[in-house]
C-alpha cells in the first residue's frame, strides 16, 4: 500500500480524503493543518495521527505521497518541503500562481527523485476523453472556433470566508486563476496550445482586488480562434459550456451533458456510465480526485509518470499569466513557451 498524507484540512480535503479511502493501493497516513481544530476534526474522522505542523509529520511518518490542498500561493513552499524529505507530491490546480515558483517546484523535485503531479479532475471524465478522442481522430475536421464560457457564482461571503481568497499574493488572481483554470485547462487539452490572448478583466460584482469577470480573445497554435468568458460575479444557475466548432463537425457540451456531437463519422453521443454509478448521456461528474490519487500510487509502484506532469499543469497557468499581462497593457500577449 502507498502511504499518503493530506496537508491542508479546509474545504477540498474531504475530496482528497475520501479519494484516498477509495483508491486501490492507497492508504491515509496523517492528515495536516496549522489550525488544530481543523487537522484534529478530519483525524478523528479518518482514525489517523494529525500535525499542526508540516516539517513534524513528514519527519515522522515518512509518506510516499503528499497530497497538497494548502491555499494555491503556498503550493510551491509546501511541495519543496515534502521532496526535500522524499515524498512525492499531488498538487492541487493551480500547481502554483507564477512562473517562477513552478518552475522552481519541478527543479527540486526533479534533483529530490520525486514525482510531483497535478490535479485538474474533469481531464479524467470519460465525456472529456471521447471528446479529446474525437477530435484528434479529425472527426470534426480542422478546428475554426474553439470557445469557454465558464460563468460561476462566488458570493462576497465566499471572498470573505479566508484571508487568501480573491488576493492576488495567495489566490493568484480571481475567476480565472481560481475557478476557470478548469475551463481552460479543458480547452488546452481539447483544442491544443494557445499562442496569444487579448483580454478585458474587470472587478464588476465583487469587493476584491483581483477580477471576478473577463473577457478573452483566444488564438489557438493550430490556427483556430475562440473566445473565454469567465466569471465568478454572475448569480446561480449558470451553466459551464464548451463549444468546438471544426470545418466539419461540432462538439458542444456543459456540466452534465453533451449539446451536440455532430462528427463526420455520424457517431453516436457517447453515453457513458460514470463511476459514480449513474448513466448520463455523454458529460458525466466522475471523481476524478479517486483516479488521480489511484495514478499516483501506480506511479509509486511502478515508475510511470503522472496523469498531469508538473509541465501539463502548468500550461493553464501560463495562459492566465498571459490574460492578466494582456488586461494590464491593453495588447495582445503571448504564452510562454
Ligand atoms: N480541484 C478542485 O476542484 C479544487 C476545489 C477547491 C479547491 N481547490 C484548491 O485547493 C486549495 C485549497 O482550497 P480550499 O478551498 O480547500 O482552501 P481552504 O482555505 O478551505 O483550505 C486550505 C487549508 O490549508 C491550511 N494551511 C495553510 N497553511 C498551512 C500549512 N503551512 N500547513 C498545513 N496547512 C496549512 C489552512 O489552515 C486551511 O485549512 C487551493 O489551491 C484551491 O485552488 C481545488
Amino acid at each position: 500500500m502507498v502511504s499518503f498524507v493530506v496537508v491542508g484540512c479546509g474545504r477540498i480535503s474531504e475530496i482528497h480524503l475520501k479519494a484516498i479511502e477509495k483508491a486501490k493501493n492507497a492508504r491515509l497516513a496523517a492528515v495536516c493543518d496549522i489550525v488544530e481544530e481543523k487537522a484534529k476534526e478530519k483525524a478523528l474522522l479518518y482514525n489517523v495521527p494529525y500535525y499542526t505542523d508540516l516539517e513534524e509529520m513528514l519527519k515522522k511518518e515518512k509518506p510516499d505521497v503528499a497530497i497538497i490542498g494548502t491555499p494555491s500561493g503556498m503550493h510551491g513552499e509546501h511541495t519543496i518541503k515534502c521532496a526535500g524529505h522524499g515524498a512525492h507530491v499531488l498538487c492541487e490546480k493551480p500547481i502554483e500562481i507564477t512562473r517562477e515558483k513552478i518552475d522552481s517546484m519541478i527543479n527540486v523535485c526533479r534533483e529530490k527523485g520525486v514525482l510531483l503531479g497535478g490535479i485538474y479532475q474533469r481531464r479524467t471524465y470519460s465525456g472529456a476523453i471521447a471528446a479529446k478522442k474525437a477530435i484528434e481522430d479529425g472527426q470534426i475536421g480542422k478546428l475554426i472556433l474553439c470557445d469557454g464560457y465558464f460563468k460561476y457564482h462566488r458570493s462576497q461571503e465566499y471572498y470573505d470566508s479566508d484571508s487568501w481568497r480573491g488576493t492576488w499574493s495567495l489566490d493568484g488572481g480571481g475567476a480565472l486563476m481560481n475557478q476557470c483554470i478548469h475551463g481552460i485547462d479543458m480547452l488546452l487539452m481539447l483544442c491544443g496550445d494557445i499562442m496569444s490572448v487579448t483580454a478585458k478583466c474587470e472587478t464588476l460584482a465583487r469587493s476584491i482586488e483581483v477580477e471576478d469577470t473577463a473577457v478573452i480573445l483566444v488564438k489557438y497554435k493550430n490556427g483556430a480562434l475562440g473566445v473565454i468568458e469567465a466569471a465568478t460575479s454572475l448569480s446561480e444557475g449558470s451553466d459551464t459550456i464548451f463549444e468546438i466548432h471544426g470545418a466539419q463537425g461540432n462538439i458542444s457540451f456543459g456540466d452534465s451533458c453533451f449539446y451536440k456531437w455532430q462528427t463526420i463519422n455520424n457517431s453516436p453521443m457517447p453515453c457513458v456510465t460514470d463511476s459514480m454509478g449513474g448513466k448520463n448521456c455523454g458529460w458525466a461528474e466522475e471523481d476524478g480526485h479517486r483516479i488521480l490519487v489511484e495514478d499516483m500510487a501506480q506511479c509509486v509502484l511502478t515508475g510511470k509518470s503522472p496523469l498531469i506532469p508538473p509541465e501539463e499543469a502548468r500550461r493553464a497557468v501560463d495562459v492566465i499569466l498571459a490574460i492578466y499581462q494582456s488586461a494590464k497593457t491593453g495588447k495582445e500577449a503571448f504564452i510562454n513557451d
